[in-house]
């Protein structure tokens, strides 16, 4: 190992001196949570996604949760998830008290196909469950066909949800052509960064109201809201203090200071995704002699965020165990990461769901990895990676 190199993880948030500043001055100013840079951050952030709103939210999760509480989920329900995804695609889902069916997803993409949909459209009925939702995730940054995934919602009557934490400045990601709701995240190792944070983009003016309400307790202040007049209002205009909870919400507030960080990493957004594409072509060009024991997942599509560069791997044929093989890259400095072991798998779902079989979505888990791709990474560190890669396959 070389002794001087700094550890390579598979990801990491790129914070400069602007956007310290920008967080400096939102600390320095009068608001700390809720303040004028949270409406700044949701017109940016629509501009950027081309959404016609975006509600921000302190979480993909919130982002995902407001989203399925604004489609009114609940225990009654049943939404479609696919099982190659992090655990809050599903968990938001449960917890609105609706149940989650597990669909499978293409084993060398990782997505859920409209085939993969279609099966477990045609599974549940067999389980006498009525499907309202579903939730197609745009793993490591490359998108659902959402246009043939829409046409068979609408079939079907279900609601789309777009899982898009991976997806970030993805041309079309956040404009809603083909879902009712998309859902992005923040968190460090996401396109841009704010710490935590997340939102929620709708073309349905009703539901960003809705989903903005229940983002802070489930509050309501404006006159034409409330409902108990007599506690409300005096000699017909409504009490200085007044507030009304209709319904249960949640806090869910992206702080101003996130969302100053938030404006000013957006204006980055073009320049990251452009160094993201930089080094996952490089890689594509250093990695191509070591198939087919070593493979990038197919990117399949133009539009892809580029969110982790994840490679296929036959670890058997190799001689080693993903275990194995994961140490080795760290005694390198070199940091990867699973993405994902598949949520049925997980002793909550089986415990709830019994056993599935998902054979997708176990073919891909077997052989993913996510190797270093973030914007700050040097070509040198994208060579000294595929360099080591190809020490380790070739034994
Ligand atoms: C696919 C996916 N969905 C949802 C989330 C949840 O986002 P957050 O960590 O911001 O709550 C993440 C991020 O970890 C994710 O990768």
């Amino acid at each position: 190992m070389s002794e001087d190199r700094r550890m390579l993880p598979y990801g990491r948030q790129t914070i400069e001196d602007d956007d310290i500043a920008a967080v400096a001055a939102a600390l320095r100013s009068d608001f700390l949570t809720t303040g004028p840079l949270v409406e700044e951050f949701e017109k940016q952030f629509a501009a950027a996604s081309g959404a016609k709103h975006a509600v921000a939210c302190n979480s993909g999760t919130a982002a995902l949760h407001l989203a399925a509480m604004a489609l009114r989920l609940g225990p009654a329900d049943t939404a479609i998830v696919p099982t190659l995804t992090f655990l809050a695609s599903a968990n938001a889902i449960r917890m609105t008290g609706a149940e989650v069916f597990f669909a499978d997803v293409d084993p060398d993409s990782g997505l859920m196909t409209e085939a993969a949909f279609e099966e477990a459209i045609a599974l549940a009925g067999k389980y006498r469950r009525e499907i309202k939702a579903a939730v197609p995730v745009h793993l490591n940054g490359r998108i659902c066909d959402m246009r043939l995934l829409s046409a068979a919602a609408k079939k079907h009557n279900v609601a789309l949800i777009e899982d898009a934490c991976h997806a970030i400045g993805v041309p079309g990601v956040g404009a809603n052509e083909y879902s009712d709701f998309a859902c992005f995240s923040t968190h460090p190792v996401k396109t841009i960064a704010t710490g935590e944070g997340g939102a929620v983009t709708t073309k349905d003016e009703a539901a960003a109201h809705h989903m903005r309400k229940l983002r802070s307790h489930g509050m309501v202040h404006a006159p034409e809201e409330i409902r108990q007049r007599d506690e409300g209002f005096e000699n017909g205009a409504k009490r200085p203090w007044y507030y009304e909870m209709p319904e249960i919400g949640w806090n869910y507030r992206m702080p101003d200071i996130l969302c100053a960080l938030g404006i000013s990493q957006l204006k980055k957004l073009d320049r990251f995704i452009k160094r993201r594409e930089e080094i996952a072509r490089l890689y594509d060009r250093l990695l191509a002699p070591l198939a087919p024991a070593l493979k990038p997942a197919p990117r399949g599509n133009d539009s892809h965020g580029l969110h982790l560069y994840a490679v296929l791997i036959d670890f058997e044929k190799i001689g080693t165990t993903r275990a194995k093989f994961m140490n080795a890259l760290r005694a390198e400095n070199i940091g990867t990461q699973v993405h994902y072991l598949p949520v049925h798998r997980q002793p909550y779902y089986r415990d709830r769901y019994g056993e599935r079989e998902l054979p997708g979505a176990d073919a891909y888990y077997a052989r993913c990895l996510s190797i270093p791709l973030y914007p700050s990474m040097r070509d040198e560190d994208a060579e000294y990676v595929a360099k080591t890669l190809g020490k380790l396959v070739k034994g």
